[in-house]
């Protein structure tokens, strides 16, 4: 399967957001990653719907929404009226994730559920049939620009494994200092979408960076 590169606009120049998501546009990025954090669930805090309405209207790529937030199901029919195409909810912030994994489904969006480096993949085991993606953080959520952690390729192994035998369709999505260094790797344990942000944005030409990605981790 060709490999799903999502950019994460965390990492974009805040001041000139439309020209930054013209970028993506004529990029080969499929994805644009849209990190939302509410200063409760991650000691940080970043942007919500009016961003995300103000990006709609100008992406021709799936806005890939990533909820860093405490439970989410408060505000998922909010995040996809704003443009949201998936929506991604932490196991850890959701004491009925089922019922929001079904909320999400009923709203339109594709459903994902991402996990924090400590909390292993198999307890997604009663919902993984459920789930159109799984994101593995490969750094603690909360901030760009993070080293990545190398038990993350374990963990993509086991998501694998996991999917394989419950005959789920979920994708398999990394999230967290992912470079040219990692992605051969990831892809070969069979990581399907890579999320990268200040690989992409601080290089001095994202264009050229964002079809490295893609090419490197397709041969
Ligand atoms: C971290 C966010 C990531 C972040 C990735 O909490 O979920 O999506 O933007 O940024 P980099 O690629 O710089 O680690
Ligand atoms: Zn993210």
């Amino acid at each position: 399967m060709n490999t799903i590169i999502a950019p994460s606009l965390l990492a974009a120049n805040f001041a000139n957001l439309q020209s930054e998501v013209n970028m993506l546009n004529q990029s080969e990025a499929e994805w644009i990653h849209f990190d939302v954090m509410d200063g409760v669930f991650v000691p940080n805090i970043s942007f919500g719907f009016p961003v995300l309405e103000a990006v709609k209207k100008y992406a021709t790529k799936v806005l890939d929404v990533h909820l860093m937030i405490q439970e989410p199901g408060r505000y998922v029919e909010q995040f996809r009226a704003a443009g949201a195409g998936n929506i991604t909810v932490h196991y850890e912030a959701c004491p009925h994730l089922h019922r929001t994994v079904q909320q999400i489904k009923d709203s339109g969006a594709k459903a994902g559920v991402a996990l924090n480096p400590h909390t292993p993949v198999q307890v997604l085991s009663e919902i993984i049939q459920d789930l159109d993606l799984v994101l593995i953080m490969s750094v603690n959520p909360g901030f760009g620009g993070q080293k990545f952690i190398q038990r993350t390729f374990q963990k993509v192994q086991e998501a694998k494994e996991l999917i394989r035998e419950s005959g789920s369709k979920a994708l398999i999505e990394i999230d967290g200092g992912v470079n040219q260094q990692n992605s051969v790797a990831l892809i070969e344990q069979g990581a399907n979408v890579l999320v990268a942000g200040n690989f992409v944005f601080s290089s001095p030409e994202p264009l050229k960076t964002i079809a490295a990605l893609k090419n490197s981790v397709n041969v």
